[in-house]
């Protein structure tokens, strides 16, 4: 019989490299430095590392705009770092994820520079969306970039190419066979170096249908498809399922292509991860059929507020949706592109969130300083490189400061992260959040991680679906106290702002987000808060 495979109930801790620890002075984090901390990754009881993208890039938007997918940007080291990164992982038992981005290609790469010099029809341009200007002029159709600004750039000849991000970021033409042998490679050549896995970026996003078709309203659709602008649900969801770049059904094939590429591998158990923002909710799973991705990203942790009754729905909704078809789910409180879950929610709601998270079924990720309750770091605008800060100008804020490098150690800024000058100023404020401090502190957030992940493994890996007791379904409907079991665990959440009595009957409690305390003999739990007991 096959054993399960290691990543369906996985704990993997995103590295966003350029932010995790600086090894040669420069500012800038790099391979060499994350290997250096490789033992700290693994004492937090983690199973895998996902590293955001570290390939040759002129950067334009935090490595995402890949210039040459099959090596090291000088930034980051070279492929012998890359290898050792990779060995000495293993050698510490945890697996390797790394990022392909297959929806772009930076103008850099020698394609694109390629594509420039060649004519209109060329195969150099048909391995990207070149298409003549309309009779007056103006571009192709009205499509907005996801970071704002239009869609698409002009080049010398008249030509305009698609971006739907940054204009440095061109769209690749998933229909010519070119692109995807091309990744084929880029994928063998990694599995070849030892990676375990990858996460795929924009996976939703390869096909495009109707590009000489104007939307009918794109302005609505860019604000829906961003985080931060709030818009009532059926109107976002209208807009969302009415993209005509996303999530066609020519997208599944191309991930049954890679299925049996990574299949091949055969023991290995390669897995895969699609980032996928897709509407409605059950057109996540089809990226998790069995021959097609093993995960597919559940965003809904990322934007839910601190609430008993939308958290029971979203997190019911993302179990069943995934048994349709024998998948896991899974849960993400923070990553580089969002606000972190701290400076959303609260810090004593984060605590309490990640606790509960960590005892569901299915994969969980953690972003990089999330195990320190890290919130986002206060930027002046000056400060800021985001793409989407500079594209609105200034309008949307961008993703920096989730980006803000990790504090190691020290009393002072850069905490340990470099010698050098941190690529984004870290503040004072987080001297009592570094990593020696929490370290040192049997009540800080690392050492909740920590001890959560221990009895995870010990007490809940495995051991099936939950059953909730109570829920805003159940019994007096509070919304204001989820409790469910899972295998010996009785997980409960106080999301009131008062404590709330319990009676613990002698069952022992294993782990708690908060302190609990004794009043005449009656135990209080405490408001905003989360505990794991024993059946
Ligand atoms: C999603 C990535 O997570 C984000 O950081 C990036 O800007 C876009 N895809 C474009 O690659």
């Amino acid at each position: 019989m096959k054993s399960t495979p290691w990543w369906k109930e996985a704990v993997i801790y995103q590295i966003y490299p350029r932010s995790f620890c600086d090894s040669n002075g420069d500012g800038d984090g790099d391979l060499a430095g994350i290997t250096s901390r490789l033992e700290y990754v693994q004492k937090l009881g983690v199973d895998a590392i996902w590293l955001s993208p570290f390939y040759t890039t002129p950067n334009k938007d935090g490595g995402y705009d890949v210039a040459n997918p099959r090596d090291v940007d000088p930034r980051f080291g070279n492929l012998e770092d890359a290898k050792l990164l990779i060995n000495h992982a293993h050698e510490l038992n945890l697996r390797v994820i790394a990022d392909i981005v297959p929806n772009h290609f930076s103008d850099q790469h020698a394609w694109f520079q390629a594509a420039l010099k060649a004519d209109r029809g060329s195969p150099e341009r048909n391995r990207f969306h070149f298409y003549d200007a309309k009779p007056d002029g103006t571009p192709p159709n009205n499509w907005i970039s996801l970071f704002g600004g239009p869609s698409w750039t002009q080049v010398e000849d008249g030509q305009y190419y698609l971006h739907l991000f940054d204009s440095s970021q061109p769209d690749l033409n998933w229909e010519n066979s070119e692109v995807n042998v091309d990744f084929e490679t880029t994928l063998r050549f990694w599995l070849d170096l030892g990676v375990d896995g990858f996460r795929i970026d924009v996976a939703h996003g390869l096909v495009k249908e109707d590009i000489q078709e104007n939307h009918p309203d794109p302005a609505g659709l860019s604000e829906a498809l961003r985080l931060d602008v709030e818009m009532e649900t059926s109107k976002r969801n209208a807009l969302l399922e009415s993209v005509p770049y996303f999530d066609r059904q020519g997208v599944h094939e191309i991930y049954r292509t890679w299925r049996r590429l990574f299949d091949s591998y055969g023991n290995r158990d390669v897995m895969a991860v699609a980032e996928a923002w897709v509407h409605p909710p059950i057109n996540a799973t089809l990226y998790v059929r069995p021959d097609e991705l093993h995960q597919v990203f559940n965003f809904d942790l990322l934007t839910a507020p601190f609430d008993g009754a939308y958290l029971f729905d979203v997190i019911n909704r993302s179990i069943q949706l995934n048994a349709m078809v024998n998948a896991l789910p899974t849960w993400a409180l923070s990553n580089h592109d969002s606000p972190r879950v701290a400076s959303r929610i609260g810090d004593s709601e984060s605590r309490a969130l990640a606790l509960f998270v960590f005892a569901l079924p299915g994969s969980a990720y953690v972003f990089a300083g999330q195990e320190l309750g890290l919130p986002d770091g206060e930027l002046r605008d000056s400060d800021r490189v985001d793409p989407s800060f500079i594209r609105t100008n200034g309008a949307i804020k961008g993703r920096d400061g989730a980006r803000v490098p990790l504090p190691w150690s020290g009393s002072h800024p850069p905490f340990g992260f470099t010698t050098g000058k941190p690529w984004l100023p870290m503040s004072q404020s987080w001297k009592s959040l570094t990593v020696e401090s929490e370290m040192d502190n049997s009540k800080s957030t690392l050492a909740m991680y920590r001890s959560a992940l221990e009895l995870r493994a010990l007490h809940l890996t495995g051991t099936g679906d939950i059953s909730w007791l109570e829920s805003p379904l159940h019994g007096s409907m509070r919304s204001d106290l989820l409790i469910f079991k899972r295998g010996s665990i009785t997980v409960v959440m106080n999301l009131s702002i008062k404590a709330q009595e319990i009676e613990l009957q002698g069952v022992p409690l294993i782990i708690s987000s908060g302190e609990l305390t004794n009043l005449d003999g009656t135990t209080l739990m405490p408001a905003l808060s989360c505990m794991w007991c024993l059946n």
